[in-house]
């Protein structure tokens, strides 16, 4: 299968944890490269249900690799319990690697990620508040701990004592938080440690030996194109390069390595925390009640409801450019086998101009209105559906046009949230 990258295309929760999940027994290694535990990953086996955070979805395979890139945060309580979870159910983390060059979510990271968001008042980006922006921007400014410094201990002492001198008069001074000290951190992240430490690799050396012993790598996106800190509704972002490219960063793998490039896609739209949503229907209005209730649009990691709204062609479009797209999988489909008519944009328009991909200026993306192009719905269950000529027709014009609008094919389309319940059409 060669090197795939999978990418959110829209504002996260696209299905990203059921297609990799569905894919990965094709790979030899399944690797995330972004964000911490601000994902929330369902993938259901069997009867049985996970919320993947930080461990990478292909983790349910025995014999396929799951390795944490360096372009992650990790969050190691986080970690250890779900590696814990996992365990107990039966589904074995011995495979894990986590590269030595990721950063590490202090307590302090989540103490201020809360903080910013109650001085930011109804400005709030409504983040997941496990520290994700404080920690990249502590990798930034080149005060962050990494996955390696807990090798160590004299070295993470240093480095938090460098931190804390920063982040104590933060806590206090700005926002009459409680300090930290070097000893009571230290304390708290030993055993932490000691559990890390087997799993702990040069996770760039691994990756390219992979390659070079002919394996099969799939890059597990996080996030989504929209929630990208370069390419989306920036501020109202997460603070990673969700998008293809920062498969290559966030893993120290070329460009050229990649074969292709899948992007999900839900059948409607939703998004969770704020920020604009052209297409977002309105709170209470019926047929959004409808998808949040069919889709049980609630946040795996927060427990928030997601807002929803139509499929928005335009963000999919954009998607398509910005990771250089090679397939796409719709996912959800089965949920829109609830309405008589399904709306879909086709193009925003702001101050008499038409825009078929998202405007870069932020005062146009704001103010264009969404042109939609009504379709009938197919008002069945669709979910034992296996092959794309199962499907209605209109359910089949419905991804057609998709595909049309997007300029990708359609490779997978998902009728459900189980492994089977998915139609491969061009992906294998
Ligand atoms: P992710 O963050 O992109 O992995 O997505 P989430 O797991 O946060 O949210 C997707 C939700 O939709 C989960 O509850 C999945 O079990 C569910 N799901 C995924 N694909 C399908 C599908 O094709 N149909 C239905 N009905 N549910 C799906
Ligand atoms: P998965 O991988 C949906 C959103 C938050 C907030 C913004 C910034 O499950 O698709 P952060 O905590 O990252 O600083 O929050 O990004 N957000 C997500 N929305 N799915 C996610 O992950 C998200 N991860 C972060 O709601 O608006
Ligand atoms: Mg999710």
């Amino acid at each position: 299968m060669g090197v795939t990258v999978l990418v959110g295309t829209q504002w996260g929760d696209e299905g990203k944890g059921k297609v990799t999940d569905l894919i990965s027994g094709d790979f030899d290694v399944v690797c995330r490269y972004q964000g911490g535990a601000n994902a929330g990953h369902t993938v259901i086996v069997g009867d049985q249900k996970f919320g993947l955070h930080q461990v990478p979805s292909g983790v349910m395979y025995p014999g396929v690799v799951p390795v944490i890139g360096n372009g992650c945060i990790v969050d190691p309580e986080i970690l250890v319990g779900e590696m814990d979870t996992l365990e107990a159910d039966g589904i074995s983390c011995e495979l894990l690697k986590i590269s030595g060059n990721a950063h590490l979510v202090m307590p302090y990271h989540k103490d201020l990620d809360g903080a910013n968001e109650r001085r930011l008042g109804k400005n709030l980006i409504g983040t997941t508040r496990r520290g994700v922006g404080p920690c990249y921007a502590d990798k930034a400014t080149r005060i962050g701990l990494r996955v390696q410094d807990l090798l160590d201990e004299k070295v993470f002492r240093e480095k938090l004592e460098t931190a804390l001198a920063e982040k104590n008069p933060i806590l206090e001074l700005v926002y009459g938080l409680p300090t930290y000290t070097v000893d009571e951190i230290t304390e708290r992240y030993r055993p932490f440690a000691k559990r890390l430490a087997p799993y702990i690799v040069e996770s760039s050396r691994f990756l390219n030996d992979a390659i070079d012993a002919g394996q099969s790598i799939l890059f597990e996106g996080a996030q989504a194109t929209m929630l990208d800190i370069d390419h989306g509704t920036y501020p109202f972002v997460t603070s990673s390069n969700c998008t293809a490219g920062g498969a290559v960063t966030g893993s120290g793998v070329g460009p050229v390595a990649i074969d292709r490039v899948l992007g999900i896609a839900k059948a409607y739209l939703t998004r969770v925390g704020s920020g604009p949503f052209l297409t977002e229907l309105p709170q209470g209005d019926e047929i959004g009640e409808k998808l949040c209730e069919v889709g049980h649009e609630y946040g795996v990691t927060t427990g928030r409801k997601r807002r929803c709204g139509w499929y928005d062609a335009v963000v999919v479009n954009y998607a398509a450019r910005v990771n250089g797209l090679t397939d796409l999988a719709i996912t959800k489909l089965d949920v829109l086998g609830c309405l008589d008519e399904i709306k879909i944009c086709v193009a925003y328009e702001a101050d008499g101009v038409r825009y078929t991909t998202v405007p870069e200026h932020q005062s146009v993306f704001y103010k264009a209105k969404p042109v939609y192009l009504t379709v009938p719905g197919w008002k069945c269950d669709i979910s034992g559906c296996r092959t794309f000529f199962d499907l209605p027709r209109e359910a089949k014009d419905y991804i057609d046009l998709i595909e049309q609008l997007a300029g990708v094919r359609v490779s997978i389309v998902a009728v459900g949230p189980e492994r089977e319940q998915t139609i491969d059409r061009h992906w294998r």
